[in-house]
């Protein structure tokens, strides 16, 4: 019994002793277009407009990310977080961003966004106007540990680790070519306002986000929170 608790321990650290960048990370290339699930959120045209600061609302969640061959990302992301108190209170939040990648030697992968990014948070329970805001959104994500495996009816499937090992939802290959939007930076974030709203989130938002804001929050309500 000992034995074999001590074996499974052993073959867990070789395990992530193996994790070291090397072949069998990537079976194909991770350059190109990647999207979760039914992949409707997809980077590049046709999902956020940094001039605008807005988004086309996809028709259902997901994530999807873009990988160029010259250390360029885009990350293109829409999901819902559960209220486990309030089940009815979920948190929609709709991001964008783009910058830097490095794929590092012990097969770790760091994202260091560029500056532009941004997000749209809706939060139905909230009740005041800030239930709708647009914020910047600049985190340096570090995916602990990456896969690439090619699956018979789907082609390349992307496996993303987080920095917690909790892993990102699967993404499949839709093209070769990354989808994305101009390599520079798309926005000009130099104005920002602090504000802390009723149910605790502060949010950072230029000047201009912060008018579009007060207009987004008008509709209220669920018509208005589910997109489609
Ligand atoms: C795996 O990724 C590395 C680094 O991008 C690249 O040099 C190598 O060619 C890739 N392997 C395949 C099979 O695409
Ligand atoms: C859950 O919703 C309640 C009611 O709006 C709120 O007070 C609480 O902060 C929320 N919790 C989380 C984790 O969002
Ligand atoms: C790889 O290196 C980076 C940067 O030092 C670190 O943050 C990350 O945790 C490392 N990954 C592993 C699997 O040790
Ligand atoms: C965004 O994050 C990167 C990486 O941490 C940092 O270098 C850069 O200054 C940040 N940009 C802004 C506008 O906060």
């Amino acid at each position: 019994m000992r034995n074999t608790l001590l074996s499974l321990v052993l073959a867990a650290s070789a395990v992530l002793a193996q994790s070291s960048f090397g072949p069998d990370h990537n079976t194909t290339s991770i350059i190109g277009t990647w999207s979760s699930g039914t992949q409707q959120v997809v980077p590049g045209q046709g999902f956020a407009n940094p001039a605008q600061t807005s988004f086309t609302y996809p028709k259902t969640p997901g994530v999807g990310y873009a990988f160029s061959d010259d250390g360029w990302y885009e990350l293109a992301r829409y999901r819902f977080a559960a209220n486990g108190s309030h089940p009815e209170c979920i948190i929609g939040t709709v991001v964008w961003a783009h910058g830097h990648y490095d794929l590092l030697q012990n097969g770790s992968i760091v994202l260091t966004p560029a500056g532009d990014g941004y997000q749209q948070v809706q939060s139905p329970c909230t009740k005041d106007h800030d239930s709708n805001f647009i914020q910047n959104y600049n985190d340096t994500e570090l995916f602990i540990d990456w896969r690439i495996f090619n699956t018979v009816a789907f082609g390349p499937k992307l496996h993303l680790f987080q920095y917690d090992g909790s892993p990102v939802a699967p993404m499949f290959r839709l093209s070769e070519q990354p989808n994305m939007l101009p390599k520079q930076k798309l926005r000009n974030v130099a104005q920002t306002v602090v504000t802390t709203t009723s149910d605790g989130l502060v949010s950072t938002e230029t000047l201009v986000s912060r008018k579009r804001e007060r207009r987004a929050a008008e509709p209220r309500g669920w018509g208005a929170f589910w997109p489609w």
